[in-house]
């Protein structure tokens, strides 16, 4: 492989794995991988990141705390607005399609409340992945650190490919960021982004049979020459 395949090949397996084999993974390959992401750019190398990383009975005890708060809808309790209030075109297409999608490859019918449910649920057992990563920002921090966030999260799923490893990343789990803050004893001058799980893939897992699809270049590139 030259070195495109190589980098394109890390970029293009990874995929939201919404269903992980429950085998343990070496804190030395999570530093490894959070090591090589770190290298993510920042500007003025400012490296807003900081990184819980959640395994054994922690993870297990959180887990316990988010069903909960899920199975009996609990008030959220989120810091940022991810997505916009009202949806426009073509973006509430888009977003349709891949819930849709989903559902549709795990066969669960559109309108099935309590299948549809118990499958976001599955977000807080962390899809079974046996490590959740948590990340947090400062308040202070403004819009372009959130930009440099990104680039860090992308690396950290991008390194994971490199050691066979998967993620999915979760914005769920800032839903509940009070009860996660509480568990780690995380400070409030902290927002809680996202989380990302991480573990091997369950191949049998019918949820990973999703391939949500991209844009074609022509949809969203425009060269000027
Ligand atoms: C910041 C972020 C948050 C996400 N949150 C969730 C989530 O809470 N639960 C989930 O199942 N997928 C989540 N996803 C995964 C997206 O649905 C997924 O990236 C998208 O459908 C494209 O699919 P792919 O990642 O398999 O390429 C999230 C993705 C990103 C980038």
């Amino acid at each position: 492989m030259n070195e495109f395949d190589i980098v394109s090949k890390a970029i293009t397996s990874r995929r939201s794995v919404r269903g992980f084999l429950p085998d343990p993974i070496d804190i030395s390959l999570i530093n490894q991988i959070l090591s090589a992401a770190s290298f993510a750019p920042s500007g003025s190398n400012i490296q807003p990141w900081k990184v819980h990383v959640v395994m054994g009975e922690k993870r297990d005890e959180l887990s316990q705390q988010l069903l909960e708060a899920f199975s009996n809808q609990l008030p959220e309790t989120r810091e940022y607005q991810y997505y916009p209030v009202e949806w426009r075109s073509p973006y509430i297409e888009r977003r349709r399609e891949t819930g849709w999608g989903l559902y549709r490859t795990m066969g669960i019918q559109k309108g099935d409340r309590v299948a549809s449910a118990q499958q976001h649920g599955r977000n807080f057992a962390f899809f079974d992945a046996p490590v959740v990563l948590i990340f947090t920002i400062d308040n202070y921090l403004q819009q372009g650190s959130w930009l440099d966030y990104g680039m860090f999260l992308q690396s950290i799923m991008v390194s994971a490919r490199g050691l066979g490893l998967h993620t999915c990343p979760q914005a769920a789990l800032a839903n509940y960021a009070a009860i996660v803050k509480n568990h780690l004893g995380i400070a409030d001058d902290q927002t809680v982004i996202c989380g990302i799980s991480m573990g091997y893939e369950d191949t049998s897992c019918v949820a990973n049979q999703y391939r949500p699809d991209r844009m074609e270049l022509n949809d969203f590139v425009t060269v000027h020459s």
